[in-house]
């Protein structure tokens, strides 16, 4: 196992990984809040900043509806490894590493409604770099070990506790949540979550403590 310890270095790395003009799929998996998609975007636009040739594609996309929870009982657990569409992020990273000969159509999380919006990235076919991020990508279990056989390679981002949880809590808050509710919820739901995606790190290929890397700009 790796660690990176400059941002240069990285896309250098997943430069000479598709040397052979093959397409190359990176994940990055990490806890709540740890800053994957920030990571992911950054690494997207340090790769292609027009995004034709280096797309992200978020794991979150496949979080199940909110009437699909509200059916299964399982509403008040969103982000659970059972809440997400794990079959179905598994055949559309096949699809993406297999074959360059059409668009094909991931779809993305609107954070604003919390529900997956289907058909809303174009992954073209000159991409050459697909930056895909979520919390499973290193789980061993049902679809993932899969997941993470159509990816080149996947990369952990850990940033220090103190500094995840204070902005996971913020990000709750931002998007809606009172004070109270998003302490409880990160504490009740996001960190049994996190615990599980802990045990994957030693999966990675590669640890990336981006936060040290300075990469800047974050998602919202
Ligand atoms: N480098 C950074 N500086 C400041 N805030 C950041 C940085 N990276 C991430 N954040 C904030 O932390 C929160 C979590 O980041 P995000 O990329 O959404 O994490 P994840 O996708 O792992 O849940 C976001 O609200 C984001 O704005
Ligand atoms: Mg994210």
């Amino acid at each position: 196992m790796d660690f990176a310890d400059d941002p240069q270095s990285l896309s250098d790395r997943v430069k000479a990984l598709g040397a052979d003009g093959g397409r190359v799929l990176i994940g990055i998996a990490g806890c709540p809040g740890a800053g994957k998609s920030t990571a992911a975007a950054w690494l997207a636009r340090s790769l292609d900043p027009e995004g034709r040739r280096a797309v992200q594609v978020p794991m979150d996309g496949f979080h199940l509806a909110n009437a699909e929870l509200v059916r299964l009982g399982r509403r008040d657990r969103k982000g659970a490894i059972d809440t997400f569409d794990g079959a179905g992020y598994r055949a559309l990273l096949e699809r993406i590493a297999e074959g360059r000969d059409e668009t094909v159509y991931a779809p993305a999380f609107d954070r604003r409604v919390g529900e997956p919006v289907a058909g809303s990235i174009p992954v073209f076919p000159e991409a050459e770099f697909v930056v895909t991020e979520g919390n499973y990508l290193l789980d061993d279990e049902g679809p993932w070990p899969a997941v993470r056989a159509a990816l080149t390679e996947v990369w952990y981002c850990e940033t220090p506790e103190p500094l995840r949880l204070e902005r996971l809590i913020a990000r709750h808050e931002r998007f809606g949540k009172s004070p109270e509710h998003a302490r409880s919820w990160v504490a009740e739901v996001d960190e049994r979550n996190a615990e599980r995606i802990r045990a994957g790190r030693e999966r990675a290929d590669l640890i990336v403590d981006f936060e040290a890397l300075a990469i800047g700009t974050p998602e919202p």
